[in-house]
């Protein structure tokens, strides 16, 4: 059987890291959220007080910076620096500070040198936004998964509601459209579908089912 690279790329809260973490799990292979990565730099950012709008202090920041991902049975950890940050890099104002971090073409460019090396190798599902673009071109399987911005919106304000967080749907649907918008009209590398990638709208689709569907196209692959 072949180790393949799968990529799948969407907008926020399109239910990517839920389906590429099962993905990854069901296969045996390895799982990279690079919005997780974004997250951690958006995060030491802040702490630091670094403006976000200076391209060239950012970037030194992140090629001083150690960011590992890893794998855990609720999921994934994020290090940074070696401290523990999974919980904080979602927080609200993370989520609201790490597109325009993640509109820097030079940081983008030191983000996609560590993640093409984190792929190499194939076995790996890796999610993002220009990951079928820019970090696994060669992908045997890209992925481009949405659904519509209120839907996207429910499943996050109920995910919230499980994870005992209180959040107000309104707020959410604005921060969700906000972030699709900054993250498609950026000029470095932004969100859109590769020519080769299989569009999956998961409006009406559960995760089981968006699920089998990218299980049988891996295998048809492989
Ligand atoms: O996937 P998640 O919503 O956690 O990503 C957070 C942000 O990181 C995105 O809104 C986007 O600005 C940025 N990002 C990116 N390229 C990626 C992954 C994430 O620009 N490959």
């Amino acid at each position: 059987k072949k180790q393949i690279q799968i990529a799948i790329d969407g907008p926020a809260a399109a239910g990517k890291s839920t389906i590429a973490k099962k993905t990854a799990e069901l296969l045996g292979y390895t799982y990279v959220d690079t919005g997780a990565m974004y997250r951690a730099i958006t995060y030491k950012a802040l702490q630091e007080n670094i403006d976000l709008q200076d391209e060239d202090k950012l970037t030194y920041l992140l090629k001083d910076t150690l960011i590992e991902l890893k794998p855990s049975p609720d999921g994934q950890l994020v290090f940074l620096d070696n401290m523990a940050v999974t919980e904080e890099i979602r927080s609200k104002e993370v989520t609201a500070s790490v597109s325009a971090v993640a509109a820097h073409a030079t940081l983008r460019e030191e983000m996609v040198k560590r993640q093409m090396e984190m792929g190499k190798n194939g076995s790996i599902v890796m999610d993002g936004r220009d990951i079928g673009t820019h970090v696994l071109k060669d992908a045997e399987l890209k992925i481009f998964m949405s659904a519509s911005v209120d839907e996207r919106a429910n499943r996050r304000y109920l995910e919230n509601q499980n994870r005992g967080i209180e959040t107000n749907l309104e707020e959410l649907k604005q921060e969700i459209a906000l972030r699709d918008k900054l993250d498609s009209e950026r000029q470095a590398s932004p969100l859109i579908q590769a020519d080769d990638a299989i569009f999956i709208d998961t409006t009406y689709l559960t995760v089981d089912e968006v699920s089998e569907k990218i299980m049988q196209l891996a295998k048809e692959r492989m």
